[in-house]
């Protein structure tokens, strides 16, 4: 598989077109198909090494990532904040530098500060993946999303996407939203006022009046973590409250089309954001989101380093 995107890095969505998006989506098709079968690994970074740096906690993203770059026939190696030396002092450019000495092709990092990648990027050699930044973006949370929806629908343009909850720290939310109104989907957020951004138009995103509003005849409802560890005071009332007013229960389900995808990207507070049986149910896709997470991690990992240098 060769690279025809034309870039070194993956910091955000705002970066891609609409084709390049287009093209990541039918790799990781192809990549799904290959996770399948019995033996599910690819030559294609043999002789690669990526690393990932998590400052943050995650499950998923680490994992996809490591697996991923696994399936691809890569060396992987994981560093956490907690056993870095980061706690000695250093700082982050310093870090990532040290790293880079010993020449991987890509460094994967989530971090709590926005705009963390997009500083290596202009520091480092190797190839930069955000894995999260701060409360920026989350691009390959999008991508995979992205997947999941054209693998139910066929496509994203057209399709009515709700997004409930914490749209003010999520960066889930951010790179979500960009990526399905570029790709042509009617985007609506909705959220308490206080985890409203300011100006949230310029995610190309319309805000809806009441939760009903927003999931009125949707086809996809992605229902958000609240980031209390973003929060500085408490944005909400109380947890009963939030779940009163914006969690997914069926009743709201009720307003949303038939064929209506419950989407999450987890971890999911059961009980508040949405209800154990609508996180459950048939129209949720929470654990298809992660499955195809490998695949779409596949594509980026493939279109940014395949031909690299540090290839055999
Ligand atoms: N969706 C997501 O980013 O989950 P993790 O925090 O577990 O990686």
């Amino acid at each position: 598989m060769t690279s025809n995107i034309r870039h070194k890095h993956l910091l955000g969505i705002q970066h891609l077109l609409a084709d390049e998006i287009t093209h990541i989506l039918d790799t990781a098709e192809s990549f799904k198909e290959i996770l399948s079968r019995p033996i599910k690994k690819v030559p294609t970074l043999r002789g690669c090494t990526i690393v990932n740096l998590f400052f943050e906690p995650s499950t998923r993203t680490k994992l996809s990532f490591e697996l991923a770059a696994k399936r691809l026939s890569a060396d992987t190696v994981s560093v956490s904040a907690s056993t870095s030396s980061v706690l000695k002092g250093e700082t982050i450019i310093d870090t990532v530098k040290n790293i880079e000495a010993m020449r991987p092709s890509a460094v994967v990092i989530r971090h709590s500060s926005s705009g963390v990648p997009w500083l290596l990027a202009k520091h480092v050699e190797c190839s930069i993946i955000n894995a999260g930044d701060g409360i920026n973006e989350h691009p390959t949370q999008a991508l995979l999303d992205a997947f999941t929806i054209r693998e139910h629908f066929g496509r994203l343009n057209g399709l009515k996407i709700a997004i409930v909850g914490d749209i003010l720290h999520s960066r889930v939310a951010h790179s979500g939203a960009r990526l399905f109104s570029m790709m042509g989907a009617d985007v609506s957020v909705c959220g308490p006022v206080s985890l409203m951004p300011p100006k949230p138009e310029v995610l190309g995103v319309t805000v809806s009046k009441s939760l009903e509003d927003a999931v009125e005849g949707a086809d996809v409802i992605m229902s958000l973590r609240i980031q209390k560890e973003r929060q500085e005071k408490a944005l909400i009332s109380s947890e009963r409250e939030y779940a009163r007013f914006f969690g997914i229960t069926s009743n709201v389900m009720a307003y949303a089309k038939k064929s209506a995808l419950i989407m999450h990207p987890g971890p999911i507070n059961r009980g508040v954001e949405m209800s154990p049986e609508t996180a459950d149910s048939e129209q949720s896709v929470v654990l298809e989101q992660v499955t195809n997470g490998v695949a779409v991690r596949m594509a980026v990992l493939s279109l940014l380093l395949a031909g690299s240098e540090s290839q055999a």
